[in-house]
């Protein structure tokens, strides 16, 4: 979603901007826009579309702000207003002194707008933010303070934001405060960041601070004040980043998204490290801080997500039902939050999320925290507000994911369900020794297999070329590979725009089945198990209409060949853990597909990487 940038201290500014404006890009956004602090003023520079309009529009500019060394910057994802120049960020007040960049939905805008335009505030934007402009001057007018300014305007604000302002009264200072939106100061020499996530500062520092909800920090080239929302001071908590720049290069792949498919193996590898020694051993989870007396008593689960982590929290459902015997129920954030929850002291609620920003995902967890209940989070993002929330925090470990599209982060979203039910099956003993034996063996012969998958893509590339004219997509399956077709069928929409749908394919013929004939591709799930000859059958029916039939397994069966028109081959697994190697083609031919079309895989077009808006 949209991204803040700022610094102040001695270095040439723009450069710092742009580039780090480049670092969020995979956030999505539709506009793009930057201001700096020139010799007499602040001057504002603006763009629609990608950041290369905002560069070029700089270049007609390059002598106003060569010498400049404070600024801030922004890339805007529309909510309030068409992705136009004129709503693009930063905004000003009336008379141009003051100007703001904002992440985050201004929930009380409208009031605000009309009483700050009885007032005489002219707006020009359909933005919430610019109502920030307007009321932090105002503010400013009375009190001749930008930090004071900032926090009495906050106070009358509802809603997210993340806002960094600057004022051209206030030559060298940036102000800086947030609710319910990340933003974290990164700490330089006789410099500071600021910026919404870490890639956008990473090169130049990894000692930041993150502020919390209703701080205020004013950071000028020598200091940084932290104050809470009355002005008191507060001692800033400084923390060493996780993150390594090289993490954000391509490494010598076309795309982040192939970059990321191809990382899995090694994901796997890095989240089983330190928590399965052996397959005799017992799985180590301290990051569990529910007692095993707790564990043993626990019988229900409540796990909530949005979009690729709530497939992977439908697989965990069933493994955790299957190896547990612990009632598992599975829902939206966003459904989730708007209805009358049961949940209490007695339920572990588990979030799950790449970004660990998700602002639906994020309210479900503060509700299900207020009545009680102990809160597991699973994710890629241990210096996220969700992880800020978490009684146990279970981090994924994969590394940041630049793609739009989740790939890595699904997978180790995967294995942390995994780890997570055979350590509670131990703790509960609710499965044999013998068998969890067998599937830690198993589970530790993951990463090869997904090589195999890896080093062998000529079927799936075949099919891509054969199936990227289509319109519509049809993904089937049962029982644990539901979700995968969901997510097969989630990968392709998001990144190559064709019509997917996943269906469990018992239902076909209560309803979709109308949808087959001869231009239909239908990609049945085939993997070997208790429901493998169902989904043969349920096969069977949709070739009798016709449908031009794929089949992605791990059977050799000869019948295979007559049914289906292609065959994705992958290797043998254990059905539990099939959706794993499942997964990996459908990742892939979602990418070759949108390849073959040209578009734009690793940013698609109305999507953001973290949702941070309801
Ligand atoms: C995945 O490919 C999507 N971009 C999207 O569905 C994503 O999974 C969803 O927005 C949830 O994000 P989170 O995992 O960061 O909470």
């Amino acid at each position: 979603m949209c991204g803040i940038v700022g610094y102040v201290g001695y270095k040439s500014v723009m450069d710092i901007l742009v580039d780090g404006l480049e670092q969020l890009e995979y956030r999505g956004y539709d506009s793009s826009g930057v201001a700096v602090m020139c010799d007499e003023k602040i001057n504002v520079y603006k763009a629609i579309g990608k950041l290369n309009n905002l560069r070029e529009e700089l270049q007609h500019h390059r002598g106003e702000f060569e010498k400049s060394t404070m600024g801030i910057g922004h890339i805007r994802w529309a909510t309030h207003g068409a992705p136009t120049v004129i709503n693009a960020h930063p905004h000003t007040c009336n008379c141009g002194n003051l100007v703001i960049v904002h992440n985050g939905i201004i929930e009380n805008y409208k009031e605000l707008r009309e009483d700050l335009a009885k007032k005489g505030c002219v707006f020009r934007s359909q933005t919430d933010t610019e109502v920030v402009a307007h009321l932090v001057a105002q503010k400013y007018a009375q009190t001749k303070d930008l930090a004071k300014a900032v926090r009495e305007a906050t106070k009358e604000i509802d809603g997210a934001y993340a806002l960094c302002v600057m004022h051209n009264d206030c030559k060298n200072t940036l102000v800086l405060t947030k609710r319910n939106a990340p933003l974290l100061v990164g700490i330089g020499d006789g410099e500071f960041f600021a910026a919404s996530d870490v890639p956008a500062i990473i090169k130049h520092t990894k000692k930041a601070m993150y502020l919390s909800d209703n701080q205020v920090a004013v950071l000028t080239p020598e200091k940084m004040v932290l104050t809470d929302i009355d002005g008191h001071e507060i001692k800033p908590k400084i923390e060493l980043l996780p993150w390594e720049p090289v993490a954000l290069s391509k490494m010598g792949y076309k795309h982040y998204m192939l970059k990321e498919i191809h990382e899995q193996p090694d994901v796997i590898r890095n989240i089983l490290v330190g928590k399965l020694h052996a397959p005799d051993e017992d799985i180590i989870l301290n990051e569990v801080k529910l007692t095993k007396e707790t564990l043993k008593k626990l019988n229900r689960i409540q796990i909530i997500a949005c979009g690729t982590s709530l497939h992977a929290a439908m697989i965990g459902k069933y493994v955790i039902e299957n190896y547990c015997g612990i009632a598992v129920d599975v829902e939206a954030s966003s459904e989730y939050i708007y209805r009358r929850n049961v949940t209490d002291e007695h339920t572990l609620v588990i979030g799950v999320s790449q970004s660990g920003e998700t602002a639906d995902t994020l309210t479900a967890i503060k509700q299900a925290k207020a009545k009680g209940s102990h809160i597991l989070i699973i994710t890629n993002r241990p210096d996220s507000a969700m992880a800020r929330e978490a009684d146990s925090l279970v981090p994924v470990n994969a590394g940041i994911e630049v793609s739009v599209a989740a790939t890595k982060s699904y997978t180790a979203q995967l294995m942390a369900f995994y780890l997570l039910a055979l350590y509670m099956a131990e703790v509960k003993e609710s499965t044999s020794k013998a068998e969890l034996t067998t599937l830690k063996t198993e589970l530790m012969f993951l990463p090869q297999k997904i090589e195999q998958i890896l080093a062998n893509t000529d079927s799936i590339q075949k099919c891509a070329k054969v199936y990227s004219s289509t319109k519509d997509f049809i993904f089937v399956a049962r029982g644990i590979n539901y979700p995968t077709a969901l997510e097969g069928a989630l990968k392709l929409k998001e990144i190559s725009y064709i019509n997917a749908t996943g269906y469990p394919a018992g239902e076909l013929k209560h309803g979709p089945i109308a949808m087959l004939d001869e231009t239909m591709p239908v990609l049945s799930i085939l993997m070997k198990g208790c429901v493998f000859e169902k989904l043969l059958s349920n096969s069977e029916e949709a070739k009798a209409r016709n449908a031009r039939m794929i089949a992605l397994t791990n059977s050799k069966d000869e019948k295979l060949d007559d049914l289906f028109e292609n065959i994705i081959r992958v290797p043998d697994v254990e059905e539990v853990f099939s959706p794993l190697v499942a997964i990996v083609p459908l990742q892939l031919l979602a990418y070759y597909i949108a390849e073959f079309l040209g578009k734009d895989v690793d940013q698609p077009r109305n999507l953001a990487k973290s949702v941070t808006v309801e």
